[in-house]
Parts: structure tokens; C-alpha cells; sequence
């Protein structure tokens, strides 16, 4: 009897960022040790020559067979993959980009909410959903994925989890002072500062974390059908 050949493990990265080197360097490691993986990376401001200069940075001479790439809306790439082909989709501090982006904030849930049933669509039964986020929307996270039909288990990241990615964000707000640094930042560019500090203080309170730079801890969630 000629058994059917093992089928690859399928990994799609939504707004895999502009430098996408995490994801060439597991493609690179893969395709090294013969490993039946594929990857597929997008983002809208994934280009051609982001992605040469990412391969210089990840110090891996050319592009990964196993490694697609392309710049434009991962949702729209997400869903034209057939159903059921993926066993891991990645978005790491994407989502709540994709939810407040958008003219308003229904339109955003819309969107949000339009990203975990793609999601959900392209993954294999047995596939994992895998989301980093802010400590600060974990509850709205939650329910969303809930409310989509995952089965969700979230938790911190610890700082040596965050800071080994090669994600400049998730580096940024990996340590506290990195954190104490984006809220100042958010509230550097406000329009006006007193409120927007105010505002930040109110949110720290509703979510119950000690201190406001907190509100950015990075969370990590897995969601399954
Ligand atoms: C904060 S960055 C994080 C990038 C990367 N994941 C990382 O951790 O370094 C958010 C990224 O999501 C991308 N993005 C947001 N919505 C997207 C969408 N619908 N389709 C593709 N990319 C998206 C943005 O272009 C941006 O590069």
C-alpha cells in the first residue's frame, strides 16, 4: 500500500510588519532542516524591498522557498486561503490596529470581528489562532473570540518571552520602562494632553492594573474551534 505523502504545517502571519525576521528565520531554520513547513506572511506595508533588507537583518542569503509574502490586507489574503489549510495563524499586536483604524469604532468591531471568522475559516480543526495583544484589551479580546466561537486561554508574556521576539513593538513593551514610554509617546501626541492623560489614568482604573504603563503589558492568546 503507497501511503499519502504527510501533508506540510501551514503557518499564516497577518501584519507580519514591515521587516518581517521572525518569520524568515523560522522559514529559513525549517527549510534547513528539511522540515514540511510553509509560511505566508502579510502585511499591508510588507514590499519587496522590505523584505531583501529583512533578509539582510536575519543574516539568511535568500528568500526561503517555503516563505510567501505580500503587502495588502492579511483578512482578504485569509480569506481566499481554502478552508481548513492552516494549522497556525499568527497575529502579533495587529488586531486592535485592525479594530481602531477604522472611521468608526462599529466599523472596527466589524472588521475585527471579520479577521477571527477568516481566521477560523482557513484553520485546520486541530489549528491554533495565536494572538499577542495589550493587557489593556484583554477582556474585550476575550469576549470577541468567545463571541466568534473559539475556545480562548490567554496569559502574560513573560519580559525573556518578549524580549527574545524580533519584534521592535513587542521589545518596546516588553519591560516597564519600555511601557512607561509608549504611554508618554500617546500622550506627547494628543491633541490635548491633560485629557488624554486623564483618560489613560480612568482606563487604568476600570481595568484594575496597578500602574497605566501596565495597561500595555503584552498578552498572549491561544484560540481553537
Ligand atoms: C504594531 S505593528 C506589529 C507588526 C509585527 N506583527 C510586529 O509585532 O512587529 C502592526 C502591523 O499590523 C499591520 N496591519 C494592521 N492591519 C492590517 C491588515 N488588515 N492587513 C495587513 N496588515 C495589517 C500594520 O501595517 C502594521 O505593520
Amino acid at each position: 500500500m503507497v501511503s499519502k505523502p504527510k501533508k506540510p504545517f501551514r503557518v499564516f502571519e497577518a501584519g507580519a510588519g514591515k521587516f518581517p525576521i521572525d518569520l524568515i528565520k523560522k522559514a529559513a531554520r525549517s527549510e534547513r532542516l528539511g522540515k514540511k513547513r510553509e509560511f505566508i506572511g502579510v502585511d499591508y506595508d510588507l514590499f519587496s524591498y522590505n523584505l531583501e533588507a529583512a533578509l539582510k537583518q536575519a543574516k539568511v542569503g535568500k528568500s526561503p522557498k517555503n516563505l510567501r509574502t505580500s503587502a495588502g490586507c492579511a483578512i482578504r489574503v485569509l480569506e481566499k486561503l481554502p478552508k481548513e489549510s492552516q494549522n497556525l495563524v499568527f497575529a502579533g499586536l495587529v488586531v486592535h490596529q485592525i479594530f481602531l483604524n477604522k472611521s468608526s469604532p462599529a466599523r472596527g468591531v466589524m472588521e475585527a470581528k471579520r479577521f477571527l471568522s477568516a481566521a477560523k475559516r482557513a484553520l485546520a480543526p486541530n489549528g491554533r489562532l495565536v494572538l499577542i495583544q495589550h493587557l489593556k484589551d484583554r477582556a474585550f479580546f476575550e469576549q470577541l473570540a468567545k463571541e466568534g466561537g473559539f475556545r480562548v486561554y490567554s496569559r502574560e508574556l513573560t519580559e525573556a518571552e518578549a524580549k527574545k521576539s524580533e519584534s521592535p513593538f513587542l521589545n518596546q513593551i516588553a519591560t516597564s520602562k519600555g511601557r512607561e514610554e509608549v504611554v508618554k509617546e500617546t500622550i506627547r501626541r494628543a491633541a490635548n494632553q491633560a485629557q488624554k492623560a486623564q483618560e489613560i489614568q480612568d482606563l487604568a482604573q476600570e481595568r484594575n492594573v496597578k500602574s497605566p504603563y501596565d495597561l500595555h503589558k503584552p498578552i498572549l492568546f491561544i484560540l481553537r474551534k
